[in-house]
């Protein structure tokens, strides 16, 4: 009987062995000091902006994100969320992108401008209301993010059979999560074969996406240094906050229910000190 045990515990290890080599191929992604990784840490808005450039100008013609409208971009708690705040020196109110550290009144994502021009600059394609045939038309601040095509035949068909998959919640569908996509994307080490391009970090070894960044090719308003490395870290900033742009009232929200249990300890402590004072147990 304990033979027979041990044969099959054996076996079993061999198994899992052998599914760990599988799945292993892949290298560990780098792990990044994203401002977000602590229980605390909430997103660095310039760098969620910049990804988001990122994302618009190159990853946008192959990869939609349904799951987002450009008014999310604009709404509490987005990249471009506007405040406004009276100038201390003119006393004229102004818009300020960003919460300010104090005061300033949210502006609602109808009259952000910010969000309007993002929307507007894109043009969408859906049927016209008057004859039914394809229109285009320019972007509202209702739309979702432009599908880059009209179905995954389409996809497909643009990229050698491969299928660029929706970003919108990419970095929780990946294990290393932001970590992972900016790995992938800064870890092209120019092998190819065919169609296929050499990539560590993509489970395989080879990806059907060619390298999408150039360095240079993004220009940033301010200042940030234009590399590979840096757009792959803007960028997939960017898809965490898509994939959960909550995570910092939620963070907050944890804080003050941590708060208010510890509260609720002390107190709790102390009655029960009080109730058994004098007595021995
Ligand atoms: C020229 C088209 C093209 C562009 C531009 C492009 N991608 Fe891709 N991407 C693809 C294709 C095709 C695949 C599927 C590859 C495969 O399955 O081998 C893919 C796959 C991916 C994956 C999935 C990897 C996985 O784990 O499944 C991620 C993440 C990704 N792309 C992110 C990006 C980001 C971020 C950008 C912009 C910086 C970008 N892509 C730009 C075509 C593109």
């Amino acid at each position: 009987m304990l033979r027979k045990f041990a044969i099959a515990a054996a076996a079993l290890s061999a198994a899992v062995v052998g599914v760990a080599f599988a799945a292993g191929e892949a290298e560990h992604p780098h792990d990044y000091p994203y401002s977000f990784d602590s229980p605390v840490g909430g997103y660095d808005m310039g760098q969620v902006q910049r990804g988001f450039q990122v994302y618009q100008q190159v990853c946008a013609s192959c990869h939609g994100m349904d799951h987002l409208a450009y008014r999310h971009l604009g709404e509490r708690g987005g990249p471009f969320a506007v405040y406004r705040v009276t100038n201390h020196e003119t006393g004229e109110p102004e818009l300020h992108v960003g919460q300010p550290a104090h005061g300033g009144t949210f502006v609602e994502v109808t009259d952000n401008p910010y969000v309007r021009a993002i929307a507007e600059a894109v043009i969408i394609t859906d049927a016209d209301p008057n004859s039914g045939q394809p229109a285009d038309r320019p972007g509202r601040i209702s739309d979702r993010f432009r599908s880059p095509f009209p179905n995954e035949i389409a996809a497909r068909a643009s990229n050698g059979g491969a299928y660029p998959v929706d970003l919108s919640v990419i970095t929780l569908a990946r294990h290393g999560g932001a970590d992972y996509i900016r790995s992938l994307l800064a870890g092209y080490d120019g092998q190819t074969e065919g169609v296929l391009h050499h990539n560590p970090y993509f489970p395989g070894g080879w990806i059907a996406m060619p390298p999408p960044l150039v360095e240079g090719a993004v220009p940033y308003a301010d200042g940030t240094a234009t590399t590979v490395e840096q757009y792959a870290t803007d960028v997939a900033a960017f898809l965490q906050w898509a994939g959960d742009p909550h995570m910092e009232q939620r963070k907050k929200t944890g804080l003050v229910v941590l708060a208010f249990l510890i509260v609720l300890a002390g107190l709790l402590y102390l009655a029960y000190k009080q109730v058994w004072r004098g007595e021995s147990h």
